[in-house]
């Protein structure tokens, strides 16, 4: 065997041999992420839009309140922006107008945190506590295969969102 030879095969058994080690390598560190996730998803069904009610709908397991005026929806977060308690929807004596993102919105409700005594507008504006920042509006669309009403969850959107459905 020529020295070239010899110095050829021993360069190629080092690659052979450091490859090895770096496949073996991915593979460990491949094993320590779960091949499922546990968290919630964050596009969720919520149902034909036509079967929600007039008015505001809480969605407990979304921790969500859809609301609804004729054909035209939007959603906002129940989730405190302090530390993440459930706001409760407390109806108002009579509905109030606000401009919201460039138009107007007829406030039926207003927010408060059982918690830490956060409050919040109809538009999930915080105007108490210790609450940070308003609640968060997530995107709604419809579902092109059923026509249900789609919210994701980990798209917030501005305050002037609505979805107008056919
Ligand atoms: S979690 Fe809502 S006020 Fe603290």
């Amino acid at each position: 065997m020529t020295s070239d030879r010899r110095e050829f095969l021993k360069k190629l058994g080092i690659g052979v041999g450091l490859a090895s080690v770096a496949g073996q390598g991915l593979a460990s560190l491949r094993s320590l992420v779960p091949n499922v996730s546990y968290d919630a998803p964050t596009v969720v069904k919520l149902g034909i839009p036509a079967e929600f009610p007039e008015g505001m709908k809480f969605l407990p397991e979304q921790r969500l309140f859809v609301f609804r005026e004729g054909n035209v929806f939007h959603a906002i977060s129940a989730v405190c922006t302090h530390l993440g308690c459930t706001v409760r929807a407390e109806a108002l004596s009579s509905p109030v107008m606000k401009k919201v993102g460039g138009a107007e919105l007829r406030l039926t409700h207003r927010f408060l945190c059982p918690c830490h005594g956060s409050q919040y507008t109809g538009d999930g504006q915080n105007v108490a506590g210790p609450a940070p920042r308003p609640l968060e509006w997530w995107a709604l669309s419809v579902a092109p295969d059923d026509g249900q009403l789609v919210v994701d969850l980990a798209k917030p959107v501005e305050r002037s969102f609505r979805l107008t459905t056919a």
